[in-house]
């Protein structure tokens, strides 16, 4: 079953495309944009500064070592969970208002973030 992926990532990948022609390259070739944008992860996340929340380099540091980082965080992407930062805890997909976060789209988001 990996012909849902692949299309996910052409999508994806699509949309990186428009957004390079048209935002003057704010984001690099391979960010699954279309996905950050859709389940609005910009509103309180910054590639690499502290905002709402922290950012995704701090993060991708942060469990850079720790073995099963990606099942955890794609969990609590779409659940929720204990916080690990401070006290604002992060809200569950359907808390932040965008929707049910499929198992798919949360690995995509967390391995991309992890690479920051
Ligand atoms: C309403 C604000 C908000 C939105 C929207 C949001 N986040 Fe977060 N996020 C937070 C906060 C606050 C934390 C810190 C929570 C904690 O202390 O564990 C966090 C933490 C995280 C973490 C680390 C979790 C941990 O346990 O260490 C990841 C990964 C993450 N966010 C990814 C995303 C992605 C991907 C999206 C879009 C699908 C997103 N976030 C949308 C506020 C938000």
């Amino acid at each position: 079953m990996s012909w849902p992926n692949k299309r996910h990532l052409l999508c994806a990948l699509g949309t990186v495309t428009t957004m390079l022609g048209g935002a003057g390259g704010a984001l690099a070739d391979g960010e699954p944009t279309a996905l950050l944008d859709r389940y609005r992860c910009m509103f309180c996340h910054t590639v690499d500064t502290p905002f709402r929340a922290p950012s995704f380099r701090e993060i991708a540091a942060h469990y850079h070592r720790v073995p099963d980082a990606s099942a955890m965080l794609e969990g609590k992407l779409r659940l929720g969970g204990r916080t690990h930062w401070g006290d604002m805890p992060m809200p569950s997909a359907a808390e932040r208002g965008a929707g049910a976060l499929s198992r798919e789209d949360a690995h995509v988001l967390v391995q991309w973030v992890l690479r920051q």
